[in-house]
């Protein structure tokens, strides 16, 4: 096991986990400094290709948006979340896992749970390719938002899975979209770190979509909170910047490169 993955077990119970997403290099290199984990989330087909969902985000996407946020990160945890559709069979999760972790240099993999995908995780683990868990509101295998772990049902059913993926050796677990009851339950059974989003408190750390809480994405739902207006930042910095093109008030002289 890593050094940077023993340091975040070692987190659990000592104080809470902070995660964001990035996908590129200046963005990383921001959040590096404040971040125990930094993941290249699928959540880029929507926030980053206007896609409606993270369906189609293909692995040459990832791959590319990993390798310009690895230059950014000295410190913190580098994990890759695997697309759609590159973890089918045993045999193929492997060989696209391998080519994540060889490409990007990452230090672990996500992958999200459709119930079975705790075998993947436990070959995985077998081949020493550290990986993360995550269930509740699994994007990629749900076609309808809904808050997971309401009825008794629900929240045994996730309780078992939670402790399946721990089982099979996953090093974390994204909860997402669960109820605090829930999360509280799982995150006091559980010996790995669970990381929430939309959990409530409960969990060991949280994660956000950067974009989200930056006031650039547009989406904020309730779990979401914003911590700057970039929008209204960026806009305002565009509209100065064609008010002098216009008005010839930019380039001046000292803008020149050569002469008059
Ligand atoms: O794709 C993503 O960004 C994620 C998280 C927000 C957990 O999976």
């Amino acid at each position: 096991m890593s050094q940077k993955i023993k340091k975040i077990l070692k987190l659990k119970r000592k104080r809470k986990i902070v995660s964001l997403t990035a996908y590129s290099k200046n963005y990383a290199k921001l959040l590096d400094k404040y971040c125990d984990i930094i993941l290249v989330g699928d959540s880029m087909a929507n926030v980053l290709y206007g896609m409606p969902n993270t369906q189609n985000i293909s692995i040459t996407n990832i791959i590319q948006h990993s390798i310009s946020v690895q230059k950014g990160i000295k410190k913190s945890l580098f994990v890759v979340d695997m697309p759609k559709g590159t973890y089918e069979t045993i045999s193929q999760a492997k060989k696209n896992a391998k080519l994540i972790l060889k490409k990007t240099k990452c230090d672990a993999i996500k992958i999200e749970s459709n119930k079975k995908n705790f075998k993947i995780i436990r070959e995985f683990v077998k081949s020493k390719i550290p990986v993360m868990g995550h269930i509740g509101y699994t994007p990629q295998f749900k076609k309808k938002f809904k808050v997971e772990g309401k009825t008794k049902k629900e929240m045994q059913k996730l309780i078992t899975e939670a402790l399946l993926i721990e089982k099979a050796g996953a090093f974390s677990i994204v909860l997402e979209c669960i109820t605090p009851k829930t999360s509280k339950i799982i995150t006091n059974l559980l010996k790995i770190p669970t990381i929430g989003i939309g959990s409530s408190s409960y969990c060991d750390g949280q994660i956000l979509v950067t974009d989200d809480i930056l006031g650039l994405s547009g989406f904020y739902p309730k779990f979401v909170k914003k911590y700057a207006n970039l929008n209204r930042v960026i806009e305002n910095a565009v509209k100065k910047y064609s008010k002098d093109v216009k008005n010839k008030k930019f380039p001046k002289t000292k803008n020149f490169l050569y002469g008059k």
